[in-house]
């Protein structure tokens, strides 16, 4: 009998338990585990409970948000580049300064500093036909082109580089075009 009452004591307290609503657990011990913390896409946290803002500030342009470059790598496609792309970017001092630190990175080996076309692997006649900027007729449109679709020996940069990235490198190839042609 005593047995007995023990049981029914432990059913009972099992489907009390049991009927708790799973969602709202008594005791959390590891609240995190339970409930995940919501990823904001933009990275900003929101502290001490405060509304994340989720507007991108004005004048920048978010990772990833950009649309995708549907011009074919084609002549037409060169053309309609040059004709039709122009900078989303502002001419800061900020956005030239990273243009020129990408450009050092991923084109001077071959263009040279100067955009004279006399990077070292052109002095290591690793790749010749590399152009002198001012002999090209070139703008923003067609230098962005480019660099997501390369040229003959010039590959594509797109992968390496992200969106601003690339067009503050096209601010930088025109500021160093201009230089040239002085
Ligand atoms: C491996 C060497 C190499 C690298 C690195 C390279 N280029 Fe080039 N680039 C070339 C060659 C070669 C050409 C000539 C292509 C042609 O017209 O046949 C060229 C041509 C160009 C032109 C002229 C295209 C036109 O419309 O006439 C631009 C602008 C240019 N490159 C920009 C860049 C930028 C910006 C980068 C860095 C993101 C870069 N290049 C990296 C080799 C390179």
């Amino acid at each position: 009998m005593k047995n007995f009452k023990l049981i029914i004591a432990l059913v009972t307290l099992t489907s009390i338990i049991s009927c708790n609503d799973k969602r709202t657990p008594q005791l959390q011990y590891m609240p995190d585990m339970y409930v995940s913390i919501p990823y904001n896409p933009n990275g900003a946290e929101g502290l001490n409970g405060n509304p994340v803002n989720s507007e991108p500030v004005a004048g920048t342009i978010a990772r990833g948000g950009h649309p995708a470059y549907d011009i074919a790598d084609t002549n037409e496609g060169y053309e309609l580049a040059k004709t039709s792309l122009t900078n989303p970017l502002e001419a800061t001092e900020e956005n030239l300064a990273n243009g020129k630190a990408m450009y050092e990175i991923y084109c001077a080996s071959c263009h040279g500093k100067k955009g004279d076309g006399n990077g070292v692997l052109s002095q290591r006649e690793k790749f010749s036909g590399i152009p002198n900027y001012k002999d090209r007729d070139i703008n923003a449109g067609s230098i962005y082109h480019v660099i997501m679709h390369g040229k003959n020996l010039m590959g594509s940069h797109a992968s390496q580089i992200t969106y601003a990235e690339r067009w503050q490198i096209v601010q930088y190839v025109e500021v160093l075009r201009l230089d040239l042609a002085k």
